[in-house]
């Protein structure tokens, strides 16, 4: 767990650091009119096909076909003792980002042509993956990132629960009518609509937490770093209780949102395997 975390920190920075690299040597050549940039001494490096410019596509194009990796490590059963799937999905998130980050320098903010389709897809992909990511979020799972039963959220909740109420000695009425505020039954919705309920109550939960923070605070007989423990299981078990209260819902969404996810990668990868073997065609072969 702690060297994933690094992991994720350092995969990070380097993006960060990448990206500082970039627009510290690149940007007097992106800032240049359309016009103007040929003429430039930085032109050669820079452009799409230039040293830089093309080396950006290639790590980039690297990186999202990586990417699918977590896909194969669902879906192969001779993959499912390879580590945790939640931090597989981290990492095809680290390469999701910074895979279109990276081609995006590489197109040196020019769009045309056929090869603008899968533009326009990988940004369609990447961005929807932020939905997708919020909408799986929704879905309770265990350490190992597979989907809890419903006896296991049983059993979350009553542990949470307990938590609470033994360990902190906090009354559990103040609990539960902190939970039917922020997640009150009457709002159960279906349909792609359920994820505008869920940012609401999201926001409402925000307020309602700084809320019991003030009320534990007034207690003499709790510190800062149980009020923290304290505010923190409320936290995951309201929003345990609305998982579960959507679950049906939450799911359907995920399966719909695969269903369209996927032909926009399909159409990137296809149109970006074109452009490869065009680009190699006109004599782009990088260094080679
Ligand atoms: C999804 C990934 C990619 C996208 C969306 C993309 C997009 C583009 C775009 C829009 C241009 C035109 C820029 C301009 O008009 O100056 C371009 C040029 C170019 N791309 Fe890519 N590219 C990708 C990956 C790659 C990869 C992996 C390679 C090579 C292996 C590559 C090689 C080139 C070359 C050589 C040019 C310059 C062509 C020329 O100047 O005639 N691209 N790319
Ligand atoms: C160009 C970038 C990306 C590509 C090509 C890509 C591609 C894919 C593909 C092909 C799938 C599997 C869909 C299926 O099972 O039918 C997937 C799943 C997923 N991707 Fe991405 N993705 C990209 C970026 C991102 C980003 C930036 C995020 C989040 C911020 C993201 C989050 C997810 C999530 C949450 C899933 C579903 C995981 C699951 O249900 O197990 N992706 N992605």
């Amino acid at each position: 767990m702690r060297f994933h975390r690094f992991l994720m920190i350092f995969l990070y920075s380097l993006t960060g650091i990448v990206v500082a690299w970039i627009l510290y040597h690149g940007w007097d050549y992106y800032s240049l009119p359309l016009t103007e940039r040929p003429h430039s001494d930085l032109h050669t490096d820079w452009k799409a096909g230039g040293f830089i410019g093309h080396a950006l596509g290639i790590a980039g194009a690297i990186l999202m076909s990586m990417l699918l990796l977590y896909i194969a490590r669902k879906h192969f059963r001779f993959m499912q003792d390879w580590g945790n799937l939640r931090h597989w999905l981290d990492v095809h998130i680290w390469m999701g980002i910074t895979g279109p980050i990276l081609v995006i320098f590489h197109t040196t903010f020019k769009f045309g042509g056929i090869v603008a389709i899968a533009f326009w897809s990988m940004l369609a992909v990447a961005l929807s993956g932020f939905l997708g990511r919020y909408v799986y979020l929704q879905i309770p799972r265990s350490l190992s990132g597979a989907a809890m039963s419903g006896e296991q959220l049983e059993q979350l909740d009553d542990e949470l629960m307990g938590q609470i109420r033994d360990v902190h000695g906090v009354d559990e009425e103040l609990i539960e009518k902190l939970h039917e505020d922020v997640v009150p039954v009457s709002k159960r919705k279906t349909g792609f609509a359920a994820i505008f309920t869920w940012i609401g109550q999201d926001v409402r939960l925000r307020l309602a937490l700084s809320g019991l923070r003030g009320e534990l605070k007034k207690r003499a007989s709790l510190g800062n770093k149980e009020i923290k423990d304290i505010i923190d299981l409320v936290r995951r078990r309201t929003l345990l209780k609305r998982r579960m209260r959507f679950l049906q819902v939450s799911q359907k969404i995920l399966h719909y949102w695969h269903v369209i996810h996927r032909p926009f990668a399909i159409v990137m990868f296809i149109i970006l395997a074109i452009h490869i073997v065009v680009a190699a065609l006109f004599g782009y072969t990088w260094i080679f």
